[in-house]
């Protein structure tokens, strides 16, 4: 279901090799989801959660500094979008203690979802054709 496609590619290699990373961490928590009693959380959902939690903060570290360095002009709009995923993944984490399994798993199913078909095809699309236009090297 969060298999990698090449649709999903921007052609700047360290942006698709984490994205690709991210994409297995979703993975694996939906296979969990798969496998396990749909009422109760498994072991290892909240590893697998904060292991997400933690590499997007890195990606998005990572990409703003992309931008940074390319003097990307729409920096700024693209840094909300994170911040908006960010808090998000937070709320998500805060829940663990208080909403059900299957409703945490939905929330991050819809959080990727959102992700994938817009901030990536759409934001991270926006900014590596912007950087490919204006510099001949990456
Ligand atoms: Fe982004």
């Amino acid at each position: 279901m969060f298999e990698w496609k090449e649709d999903y590619a921007c052609g700047i290699e360290t942006i698709d090799e984490q994205h690709k990373v991210l994409f297995k961490m979703v993975s694996e928590l939906y296979e969990l989801y798969q496998n396990s009693d749909k009422e109760v959380y498994p072991p290892q959902f909240g590893q697998l959660f904060k292991g997400l939690q933690d590499y997007t903060v890195f990606h998005f570290t990572s990409e703003q500094k992309f931008m940074l360095l390319h003097n990307y002009p729409n920096r700024e709009e693209h840094e909300k979008e994170h911040e908006a995923f960010l808090e998000y993944l937070n709320k998500i984490s805060m829940d663990l203690n208080t909403k059900e399994y299957y409703q945490v798993v939905t929330d991050v199913l819809k959080f990727v979802s959102k992700w994938i078909f817009h901030h990536i095809q759409e934001r991270d699309f926006e900014l590596t054709e912007y950087v490919k236009k204006h510099e001949n090297t990456v």
